[in-house]
């Protein structure tokens, strides 16, 4: 028996063009802290809940956060995590979140990539990359994507996929009120990327989340 017979979610390969997104695994934690010490977001950007450009503890941080998610995977409630790779290196990651995913058929995605490798369509592709995965390979009906009112980067890329808007809320960042703003897409709405996307590992991924197998 392999690890991917016990945890599919390893086996999934989603390949778009000159972007793959393939699961993260252990031993990616160090190129992830490599890339954030190139940095993340730009200076006065602040992207996330928590500042997580490099730090001391951002390295244990993060491969903690990864452990947590694949130790909470479950049918009812799972993420995702895929590690992005432009050309063969990996510049990023791309996640997608769902819960009772095989009733309600909706997810969430959330990504970043390395500052040096942002504002080349890698952001785009690799959105549209996991949207035509959840749209055709697992029948979602709708996905949804926040970002902050002063992320125009993320703005950008939502309207670029065919995201609409779908309200806003107002959170607490860092000690400050900023409001998210909040899209949509759905398979009507969703503009394809140019490039085929070739998907590996569906069917075991499939019923790891309680879909029945088939399309
Ligand atoms: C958001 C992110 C994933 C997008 O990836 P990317 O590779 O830079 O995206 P793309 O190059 O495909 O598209 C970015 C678009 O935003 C636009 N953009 C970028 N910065 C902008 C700014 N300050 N003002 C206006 N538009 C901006 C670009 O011009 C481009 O649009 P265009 O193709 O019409 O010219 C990436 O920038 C990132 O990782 N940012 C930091 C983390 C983050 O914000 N994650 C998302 C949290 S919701």
């Amino acid at each position: 028996m392999e690890l991917v017979d016990i945890f599919p979610a390893f086996g999934l390969r989603i390949e778009c063009g000159p972007v793959t997104l393939r699961a993260m695994r252990e031993a990616d934690a160090p190129r992830v802290a490599e890339l954030a010490s190139g940095g993340i977001h730009k200076e006065g950007a602040r992207p996330f809940l928590q500042p997580w450009n490099l730090s001391e503890t951002q390295p244990l941080l993060s491969l903690q956060f990864y452990y947590r998610t694949w130790a909470a995977f479950s049918p009812e409630s799972w993420t995702l995590l895929m590690a992005v790779e432009r050309d063969g290196v990996m510049v990023g990651a791309q996640d997608m979140k769902a819960d009772k995913f095989a009733v309600l058929r909706h997810g969430e995605t959330g990504s970043w990539l390395g500052i040096p490798h942002q504002d080349r369509g890698t952001g785009t592709l690799m959105r549209q990359a996991i949207l035509t995965f959840a749209f055709d390979h697992l029948t979602a009906v709708e996905m949804r994507s926040g970002a902050w009112a002063d992320n125009p980067g993320s703005h950008r890329v939502s309207e670029k996929c065919g995201y609409v808007t779908n309200g806003y809320q107002l959170l607490e960042r860092q000690g400050e009120r900023v409001r998210q703003d909040d899209f949509v897409v759905t398979p009507d709405t969703f503009v394809r990327p140019p490039h085929e996307v070739v998907v590996t590992g569906v069917e075991a991924f499939r019923r790891a989340i309680g879909l029945e197998t088939g399309r």
